[in-house]
């Protein structure tokens, strides 16, 4: 099945298909998000002068849309170079242990290399032990605890 699968960069045309997995998303999340975050975000995925990037994976077979991964680079006190920050993650439930998040991941990997910033991270909830059993196999996990400004 993974050669079944296809990974690229999200085109003007993928919006209704990216939208639908966009909004399943949010329901993982337990988050509703006002409609203007997920047009402006796909604005930006096309917009060559931004870097926040979207890429979505396939069902060849089927050309259905089952995945997405969006990341961002941005500047760090810690290297010359940028680092890439993989915001989302996300593979529709019944194409979910078929390689599919691994695939997303590794064409993170790909443009970042290909971008000059090899770096890659994220975070996950502690205890999405689902996700981590991708995680653990492509990345390493850090000692780090997060913290956000109270209220946002
Ligand atoms: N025991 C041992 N290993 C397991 C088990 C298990 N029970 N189940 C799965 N695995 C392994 C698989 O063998 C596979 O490893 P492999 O590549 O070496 O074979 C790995 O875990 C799963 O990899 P994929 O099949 O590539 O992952 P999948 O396509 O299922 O996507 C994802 C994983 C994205 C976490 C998916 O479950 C999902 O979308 N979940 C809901 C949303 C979510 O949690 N997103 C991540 C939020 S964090 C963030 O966005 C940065
Ligand atoms: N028990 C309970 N509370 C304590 C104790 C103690 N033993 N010791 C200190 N505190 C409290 C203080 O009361 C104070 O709280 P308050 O503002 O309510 O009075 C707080 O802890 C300390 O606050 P500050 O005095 O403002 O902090 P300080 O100037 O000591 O700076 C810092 C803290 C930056 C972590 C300093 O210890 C440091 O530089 N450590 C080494 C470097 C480091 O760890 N940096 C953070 C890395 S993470 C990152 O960079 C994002």
């Amino acid at each position: 099945t993974n050669d079944r699968i296809l990974v690229r960069a999200i085109e003007p045309k993928d919006e209704e298909a990216w939208n639908k997995l966009w909004v399943e998303y949010q329901g993982f999340q337990k988050v509703v998000m006002p409609l203007e975050v997920g047009k402006t975000s796909f604005a930006r995925f096309l917009d060559p002068t931004v870097k926040l990037w979207g890429a979505l994976a396939f069902d060849t077979e089927t050309g259905n849309a089952i995945g997405f991964t969006h990341y961002l680079s941005h500047l760090t006190s810690w290297n010359v170079e940028e680092v890439v920050y993989m915001n989302d993650l996300y593979v529709t439930e019944y194409a979910r242990v078929k390689g599919v998040g691994r695939k997303l991941v590794e064409f993170v990997y790909k443009h970042a290399d290909e971008l000059g910033t090899p770096s890659v991270y994220w975070v996950t909830d502690h205890f999405n032990h689902r996700a981590q059993l991708l995680y653990t196999k492509v990345a390493y996990k850090t000692d780090k605890v997060v913290y956000k400004r109270i209220g946002y």
